[in-house]
């Protein structure tokens, strides 16, 4: 990603002080610039990985997966927690004030791990039952947690969140990813640019579950300007009752201010039980443990991948696969 904190070069505190002793005695000691990346730069920039089985026999398909596990915090969500936070710092919303925001698991670690290395004060209104890895990650970053009746979901959260703030406006800067811009801006102005020079322009299917929005509606606003032609594909649960953490079901859900569903040429049901086996087909037959929602957003992408076959189109299928499997090993669709 292009953030300005990238454009930053700067010379290592201990490099400074040897410099400083140096020119106070003979002669200079060379410059030392940092070495390393700072953990932040590792926001974005990832890669993507070919499923050659999920379009075996298929001639002119592709299936694609971005692999957003491989962001620092674990998941695609550190991409909009970084540029929430570092356009609240810029702008001094934060100024004096602790975030506060409700989530449901990925966005908790992405805002406490950048809110540890920006010194940032981080407190989370969170659904008591997101999984028990899951908890304990939030608990070493060590964000204040404030836990939610897991009946409610994350809409328990986001009352419970809004509430805090009506209350103590000084206390707190609400971030509210659910009406944020810079929550979709960061997959604008990274996931789509990165998708685009990865495929050399040649995607044809962008795919993505929704949660807050903020991965499906920035990438695909950017896409669809750079190629009118994309089709848009957003995946979400078959019903209110589901399993694919990090997904809202609209229909039956307090809707984000930045979903636009007029994006999307199409929009795929997943259930539950049939992202589990997605799941469970990958870590078997291709070595790559996913999340359950990555498990969904794949097999909405075998979908599109068997239709497009079937109509011996060209196609090049990209689906977001937002965070890794190993936050879901203790469920017990393992030992099903
Ligand atoms: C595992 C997982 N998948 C998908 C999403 C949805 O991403 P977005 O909020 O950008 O719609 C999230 C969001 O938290 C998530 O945690």
């Amino acid at each position: 990603m292009n953030w300005p904190l990238h454009a930053k070069r700067v010379r290592s505190s201990r490099a400074t002080l040897e410099l400083n002793a140096a020119s106070a005695a003979v002669s200079p000691a060379p410059a030392v610039d940092a070495l390393g990346v700072c953990p932040l730069q590792r926001v974005g920039n990832t890669p993507l990985l070919r499923f050659e089985s999920l379009a075996r026999g298929m001639l002119h398909v592709q299936v694609l997966g971005k692999a957003e596990w491989l962001n620092p915090g674990g998941s695609v969500k550190d991409r909009a927690a970084f540029n929430i936070i570092e356009t609240a710092l810029r702008s001094g919303a934060l100024r004096g004030k602790r975030l506060l925001d409700a989530i449901s698991g990925n966005t908790g670690i992405a805002y406490a791990m950048v809110g540890a290395a920006r010194g940032v004060e981080v407190t989370l209104c969170v659904p008591a039952n997101v999984s028990a890895e899951r908890k304990r990650i939030l608990a070493a970053y060590g964000a204040e947690i404030i836990w939610t009746d897991p009946q409610e979901g994350t809409d328990g959260a986001i009352r419970l969140a809004r509430q805090m703030h009506d209350a103590e406006p000084d206390r707190y800067f609400y971030a509210d990813q659910y009406s944020n811009d810079a929550n979709w801006l960061a997959h604008y102005h990274g996931t789509a640019a990165e998708i685009w020079s990865q495929t050399r322009g040649a995607i044809t299917h962008f795919i993505a579950g929704v949660g807050t929005s903020g991965t499906f509606v920035g990438t695909t606003r950017r896409l669809k300007e750079l190629n009118p032609k994309v089709r848009a594909i957003s995946v979400q649960p078959d019903s209110a009752f589901h399993g694919l953490e990090g997904l809202k079901h609209m229909p039956t859900a307090m809707v984000p201010r930045i979903y636009d569903p007029s994006l999307a040429n199409a929009m795929v049901e997943v259930s539950t039980e049939a992202a589990y086996e997605m799941v469970k087909r990958m870590v078997r037959t291709a070595g790559v443990l996913l999340g359950v929602s990555a498990g969904a957003a794949l097999v909405a992408a075998e979908k599109v991948a068997q239709q497009a076959a079937a109509s011996d189109h060209v196609a090049v299928i990209v689906a977001v696969l937002p965070d890794s499997g190993d936050h879901y090993l203790s469920e017990n669709f393992w030992n099903e």
